[in-house]
């Protein structure tokens, strides 16, 4: 077994409940091999200003597991490989600084980084790993759309707050006979808001994976209606997509932001609905309430094996790979395949023909 090796960690892009877990077992997993850990602040970016390195200890990490957020920080802005830098007329310019990184890594004598993250920060992850860093990848992101896993933590929290969010408004939409639109957190992948609309019996689901027809939706309702349901609650994730339209963008990426900023289809459905059928309708974000606070168990768990597994993953030298849980087991994939196809919700899946069996509504 080798003695004394130095291990970097950083935590990158949206946090993910779950992400203490990971450092609380990276850095114990470590320690009882000997080895050393030193957290990295806000991402890539703590290998650029090194100042604020800290060598993490049985101490600092003790029954961290169950807090929400990261105790490293992190940011979705700061790709290395595409960083906005300031010139001196005040103008930014996108500079590649990853010679930087590796400069510092190799200076402060790390010989491995675990790179905690989405689909962005792995990539990041890996594009260090073409160019000689020894890296493994540990898989978060609560929208659950990373290759190469079955599930990501921090996306069993997320469904279980918004099923505890949907559960609360049956009982208000029901009283004033309203509909009421809660949109769920989802740029690319519908995997929240069809596990929490179908616990949380929804009667219509929207995700970006089957674009939806108003008028559709509006008959579902009126389907309802018939039956003696004279309101109804529609989840919809950030990124469904309208039939022959687009994602609905709140913000473009700039300064350095790696994605756009999704919002505005819930109120964007109850407007249509109001128009189309005179219903009272009224709509919410769930937004960052999905991502706050302690992990559930599971989550927990999860967290916990996946960062003792990226520690054994390194004894067994699988540089260029992420730990990933393919039921009963945690096991390795290689961050090309885990980054090469997004995970997004099938369509042949049971879970959208459990929907549909139980008179869920796509707007399709
Ligand atoms: O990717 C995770 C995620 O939570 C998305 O679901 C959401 O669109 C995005 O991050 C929000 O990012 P930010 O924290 O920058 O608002």
């Amino acid at each position: 077994m080798p003695k004394g090796l130095r291990i970097a960690i950083n935590t990158g892009g949206g946090d993910a409940p779950g992400l203490n877990a990971v450092i609380e077992a990276v850095t114990m997993s470590a320690y009882h091999r000997g080895w050393e850990v030193f957290g990295i602040k806000n991402g890539y970016q703590g290998l650029l200003d090194t100042d604020e390195i800290v060598r993490l200890t049985p101490e600092k990490v003790r029954n961290i597991s169950s807090t929400g957020g990261t105790i490293l920080g992190t940011t979705n802005r700061g790709n290395p490989f595409a960083m906005p830098v300031k010139k001196v007329d005040g103008e930014l310019e996108i500079k590649d600084v990853s010679d930087r990184v590796i400069e510092n890594f190799k200076r402060l004598k790390f010989d491995c980084l675990i790179a905690v993250g989405g689909d962005g920060s792995l990539k990041i992850a890996y594009e260090f790993f073409q160019k000689g860093l020894p890296v493994v990848g540990v898989p978060k992101t609560i929208d659950n759309d990373l290759g190469g896993t079955v599930i990501t933590f921090g996306f069993d929290t997320a469904v279980s707050i918004a099923t505890e969010a949907i559960d609360r408004l049956h009982s208000t939409a029901r009283s004033h006979e309203r509909v009421i639109i809660v949109e769920v957190m989802g740029r690319r992948a519908g995997w929240i808001a069809l596990n929490s609309g179908i616990s949380g019996n929804a009667h219509v689901i929207l995700i970006p994976e089957i674009p939806f027809n108003i008028d559709k939706i509006c008959d579902h309702i009126t389907s309802l209606e018939l039956e003696g349901i004279k309101y109804a609650i529609v989840v919809a994730a950030e990124g469904a997509i309208p039939e022959g339209g687009s994602e609905i963008i709140k913000e473009g990426a700039k300064d350095g932001r790696q994605d756009v900023v999704l919002g505005g289809v819930a109120e964007y459905v109850a407007k249509e609905i109001s128009k189309k059928m005179g219903k009272d309708t009224r709509s919410l974000v769930l937004g960052h309430l999905q991502r706050g606070g302690s992990p559930t168990t599971f989550d927990r768990l999860l967290a916990l094996r996946f960062g003792a597994a990226a520690i054994r993953a390194i004894e067994d030298k699988k540089f260029g790979h992420m730990v990933a849980l393919h039921p009963p087991h945690v096991t390795t994939v290689k961050l090309e395949e885990a980054l090469s196809s997004m995970k997004r919700v099938p369509l042949d899946g049971d879970t959208i023909t459990t929907a549909r069996d139980l008179g869920i509504s796509f707007g399709d």
